[in-house]
């Protein structure tokens, strides 16, 4: 009789406590199955218990168990097939799946970069191949394998993000420009040398419309036998030809670098006004766009290259200046904010 009685207060309360099953997740009707229905579960225990009542008592208990277990068993199948049917139809019934995807925004190349692009292919139809070097740079390729006295003032911490500053010559620094990859490919290798060598540069300025602490330029450096500064002007006045359309007039001016000698500026006629004066030429007409010159015998010593066998031109552009005049954009600023909607206006250049 006390096996009866314990058996049947067990199923009742079992039988509230299936009655009241609401699970949320496949994972809890899982564990609900496991306890009831599993073969360590509730039920096989219970129909084991029931081996050791009396046959009396069997006939009570034996409908009772078999109800209880149909019970289990049909509140189990009933949230299963509920979960199933939620998982092949991709889990929420309340979507419409006859609907077309959202849209996939495609998005557009940086103006830098397509500006970038269109210099090197112009150059590569010249022959040019692209070159690149590392942004971490020690003294000898930024500086001193460049001809920079010891006490140039484009070492100056003003202007030099400095990593290590020790003696002069031990120093690591952020490049403050890509010449330093001249220096790098022509230690590497042996005249001719025909390159391009896009990047970025850093240099420690106040951040401004006008002024950044990086930006990127293209270098070029021509080395061979023979090479003089009617070389230099005819590739500049191509380029300028190919990429601010024919027509575009170029003028260069004596300047200084110290791995340049002679060294010019190089100025076009103002892509805006075509000449007659805006705020984007300061009136003048002409806009300056690179530095160049012909490459000091001292840095061909520097990298092992015989001077008196072999000559050169280099030049070097900053790309943003470049872009500037094409787009006239007025705040460098906004090259490095990933503003979509700035960004977004070059998309029709996608190439
Ligand atoms: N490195 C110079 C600068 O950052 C640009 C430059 C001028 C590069 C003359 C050259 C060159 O190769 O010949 O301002």
């Amino acid at each position: 009789m006390l096996n009866l009685r314990v058996m049947q207060s067990k199923i009742e309360l079992y039988t509230t406590e299936i009655k009241s099953f609401e699970p949320k997740t496949a994972e809890e009707l899982e564990r609900f199955r496991i306890k009831f229905l599993g073969t360590k579960g509730i039920i096989k225990d219970l129909f084991d218990e029931f081996k050791a009542v009396s046959p009396e008592e069997k006939k009570v208990l034996g409908k009772v168990l078999n109800q209880f277990k149909q019970l289990a068993e049909s509140v189990f199948n009933t949230f299963k097939e509920g979960f199933d049917a939620a998982v092949s139809s991709g889990q929420d019934a309340s979507q419409d799946l006859t609907l077309p995807g959202a849209g996939l925004e495609i998005g557009s190349r940086h103006p830098l970069s397509l500006v970038r692009k269109e210099i090197v292919e112009i150059f590569k139809r010249l022959g040019f191949v692209v070159a690149e070097g590392p942004e971490i740079e020690d003294d000898w390729h930024n500086f001193s394998a460049l001809n920079f006295p010891e006490e140039h003032p484009a070492r100056d911490m003003q202007d030099t993000f400095f990593i290590k500053k020790n003696s002069g010559k031990d120093d690591i620094a952020l490049r403050t420009h890509t010449s330093s990859v001249q220096v790098r490919l022509m230690e590497a290798g042996k005249p001719p040398f025909r390159a391009l060598m896009p990047g970025r540069v850093y240099r420690n300025e106040a951040i401004s419309a006008r002024a950044h602490c990086f930006f990127h330029q293209i270098e070029g450096l021509y080395v061979d036998e023979n090479v003089s500064f009617a070389d230099l002007k005819q590739t500049l006045y191509y380029f300028v030809q190919e990429l601010y359309g024919e027509g575009t007039k170029v003028r260069f001016r004596p300047s200084f670098f110290p791995f340049t000698e002679p060294s010019a500026e190089m100025d076009i006629s103002c892509s805006i006004c075509k000449g007659d004066g805006c705020q984007m030429c300061k009136q003048s007409g002409w806009v300056e766009i690179l530095g160049c010159g012909m490459i000091d015998p001292n840095v061909l010593e520097n990298v092992g290259i015989d001077s008196k066998k072999y000559s050169g031109f280099a030049f070097g552009m900053g790309i943003e200046r470049i872009t500037n005049l094409k787009y006239q954009i007025k705040d460098l600023r906004l090259f490095s904010e990933n503003d979509i909607r700035f960004l977004k206006q070059f998309k029709s250049e996608l190439v």
